[in-house]
């Protein structure tokens, strides 16, 4: 191979500080020149320093090349195809290498033998861009510029990417807080919204409680004065005794109902066998008070319509959900003033355990249904809490649930539980 000529258009580069911007921030790029010839790096050197680059280092050892790199870890390399009467493939396929998978460090390559395969092979080998001769200075501080000022936008990538990433990771952090908090208080409404139920309930049992009491005291007094005036047949004292017992026993299981209910915060994480349609009873026997004589205050009838078809026994906390579905009931209750039909229905369909609580109430406008679940959010004024459904979504939840509404404005709403169907049943 013959020596590089001599390097043509030195004298162009007094149009290049026009071209460029003094403040380009190319300018501050760091450049690591490779070349063999001295006199080459020489004129690439006056070239840079020209256009007052300073920022670079340059090596005739092709060698000490690769070590130069790791230490400078420059933002461009300049690199004559030349090296050691060789092409420099080898070169630039080391330096490609020490370059991490997905960095961008532009290299620049500096062709004396201009022919199309030369080209190919030098692109092919990893070069970015290619300088053939003869060197004209202004092309070869635009070209480094244009790399340069790639790299530079690489750098700015890879900084906004690393800033978007503690940005992601610190919103992930405040999420996984803030929904730390949620749990916590999706504890305490649970909690809230029992002590609510069982002041609603508690209005009920001192009602039926408290008829049981006349009951007992009633036929008392009379069992008491016919025993005064020894007017006691047999006949009507053990009719009388009957009652009292009928009534003193309803007013026991009252006291037992209560006592379960209000004792559900202790076992909030209790796992057992449940089955959810002894349940649904058993949430119907315990709201009955309230359907019962909200009914009877207001001179509407609630009809109840049950309808439970055979289903696998679940794992879950069987106070909990009961109270879930007391609340749907307590809700339709509510949303029926004027009167209806509650049905509570259970059955399987696509692998998951479906149950139903509906009403003929007065149905949501698609803003209520929208809001339902929110806590807080009601629309019963003084008389709600807004934290019924809050709770309900949280037990459903708890026991990998989901909850469907199917509601109309005037014709009634059906809360949907759909429970998971457990592997082994
Ligand atoms: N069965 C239903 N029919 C119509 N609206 C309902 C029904 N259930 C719940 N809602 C609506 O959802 C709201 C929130 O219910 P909930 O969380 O139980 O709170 P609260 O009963 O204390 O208002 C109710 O105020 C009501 O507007
Ligand atoms: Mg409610």
């Amino acid at each position: 191979m013959s020596k590089p000529e001599p390097i043509a258009g030195e004298n162009s580069l007094i149009v290049v500080p026009d071209i460029l911007s003094g403040s380009d921030s190319f300018l501050r790029a760091k450049i690591l020149i490779v070349a063999q010839e001295r006199s080459t790096v020489q004129l690439l050197e006056r070239i840079l320093q020209r256009v007052r680059i300073q920022n670079f280092r340059s090596t005739t050892d092709s060698p000490a090349a690769l070590s130069l790199f790791r230490e400078f870890w420059p933002d461009l390399v300049l690199i004559d195809w030349m090296m050691a009467d060789v092409n420099g493939r080898p070169m630039v396929e080391q330096l490609r290498a020490m370059i991490p998978d997905g960095a961008f460090v532009p290299i620049v390559v500096l062709l004396w033998d201009a022919t199309s395969e030369a080209r190919q092979l030098a692109l092919a080998s990893g070069a970015n861009e290619l300088i053939s001769k003869p060197i004209d200075a202004c092309e070869v501080v635009l070209r480094i510029a244009n790399m340069a000022r790639v790299r530079l936008a690489y750098l700015r990538l890879e900084e906004q990417k690393r800033a978007l990433q503690g940005t992601v990771l610190q919103r992930t952090l405040d999420l996984n807080r803030a929904l730390e908090a949620l749990r916590a208080s999706e504890e305490s409404v649970a909690q809230s919204e029992r002590l609510s139920a069982v002041g609603t309930m508690v209005s009920g049992i001192a009602h039926d409680f408290n008829n049981a009491l006349t009951l007992i005291m009633g036929s008392g007094e009379i069992l008491l004065t016919d025993a005064e005036h020894e007017h006691l047949t047999k006949e009507n004292t053990i009719q009388m005794l009957k009652d009292i017992l009928t009534a003193a026993r309803g007013a026991a299981e009252l006291v037992s109902d209560l006592r379960k209910f209000s004792k559900a915060g202790d076992t909030a994480d209790a796992q057992q066998p449940v089955d959810l349609n002894s349940l649904v009873k058993r949430a119907i026997a315990l709201s009955k008070t309230k359907w019962d004589s909200q009914a009877f205050g207001e001179g509407s009838q609630i009809r109840v319509a049950v309808d439970l078809q055979e289903i696998p026994v679940i794992q879950g906390n069987a106070v909990r959900l009961r109270d879930a579905i007391t609340n749907l009931i307590f809700n339709a209750v509510d949303a029926m003033p004027n009167g209806g039909t509650l049905t509570l229905r259970t059955r399987t369909k696509d692998q998951v355990i479906l149950v139903e609580v509906a009403d003929t109430g007065i149905g949501m406008t698609e803003e209520v249904r929208r809001s339902c679940f929110d806590p807080f959010f009601t629309t019963k004024g003084q008389k709600g809490t807004g934290l019924g459904l809050a709770m309900v979504y949280g037990i459903v939840r708890h026991h990998s649930g989901t909850i469907d509404i199917a509601t109309e404005p005037g014709k009634g709403t059906t809360f949907i539980l759909k429970l998971p169907i457990p592997p082994a049943a």
